[in-house]
């Protein structure tokens, strides 16, 4: 029987020695987190994505913490495995420390075993408050797409030499203000090495190269579900929307020509209330 995966064995992971890379995907509801879960990912994140890849958004920033606790208690409900790690969404952990636990809490409450803020040393006071109430924070720095408009576009961080280190010096900050792991997006992979080699905490890289401690990508790219143009650090193992599109297609070709529903897939009467309805000039 395959173990829950706990906070302590994720900070863990990169201790031991020999282990293989930490895999986090995205799901946001039941039947999404079933599919991670079975195919034994170590953490599900209930990402911000959530804005475009489900709700339709061009950027994460008009998800609120309602809508993630909303997803993450359908995917906790269905009792997995992997951790589930909650995003807190923009301006949830901006404002003050009371309104950042409290919201936090509620993500937990609605069933996630940590959260997941971005940003690097601004948000050393709302990390340092969280983990004193015992509540596990993921940092994420970096692309932060959060940051949007603030980085002029969602464009590759940590480019130059200051950069580099400012990133490298946030990340130890990060962690010693108490995250028991790191996203790492958009960044090259040199940087990200520096990280991972910078911190003794597991880094989960995403556009970051092979030199993290981990590797998360969303759901809906993995499985191509949509068919917009995916960044260069996507693979996807799957094209759900052509095979989803053609099977719709021919449901609607079969309702068309009469095909469906076929006797096999209709309930019928038994004899005699079919006959019985006759005599009201029915059937
Ligand atoms: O919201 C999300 O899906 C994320 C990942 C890209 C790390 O933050």
């Amino acid at each position: 029987m395959v173990k829950k995966m706990t906070v302590p064995a994720i900070r863990d992971h990169k201790a031991a020695q020999g282990v293989d890379p930490l895999v986090m995907v995205t799901a946001y509801d039941a039947p999404g987190a079933r599919m991670v879960d079975e195919a034994g990912v170590d953490m599900i994140l209930v990402g911000d994505s959530l804005a475009m890849v489900v709700l339709g958004y061009e950027n994460t920033l008009q998800v609120t913490v309602d809508d993630i606790a909303h997803h993450t208690a359908a995917v906790a409900r269905t009792k997995p495995q992997a951790l589930v790690v909650a995003d807190m969404p923009w301006m949830s952990y901006h404002v003050s420390t009371e309104d950042t636990l409290r919201n936090a809490a509620q993500l937990i409450r609605a069933g996630a075993g940590a959260i997941k803020l971005e940003g690097g040393r601004r948000r050393l006071p709302m990390i340092e408050a969280l983990v004193a109430a015992e509540i596990p924070v993921m940092g994420h720095v970096g692309l932060t797409p959060q940051s949007v408009h603030a980085m002029g576009g969602f464009k590759v961080q940590a480019r130059n030499t200051k950069a580099a280190l400012d990133l490298v010096d946030a990340a130890k900050a990060l962690v010693h203000a108490g995250c028991f792991s790191l996203v790492l997006e958009g960044v090259p992979a040199e940087v990200a090495a520096m990280v991972t080699e910078a911190v003794d905490v597991s880094t989960i890289g995403i556009g970051a190269g092979p030199h993290c401690d981990g590797q998360v990508l969303v759901f809906h790219d993995v499985l191509g579900i949509e068919k917009r143009v995916l960044p260069k650090f996507v693979r996807r193992y799957a094209d759900l929307h052509g095979t989803g599109v053609a099977a719709l297609k021919e449901f609607a070709a079969d309702v068309r020509s009469g095909e469906f529903p076929a006797p096999q897939e209709v309930y019928g009467l038994c004899d005699e209330v079919a006959e019985e309805l006759k005599l009201y000039g029915m059937g």
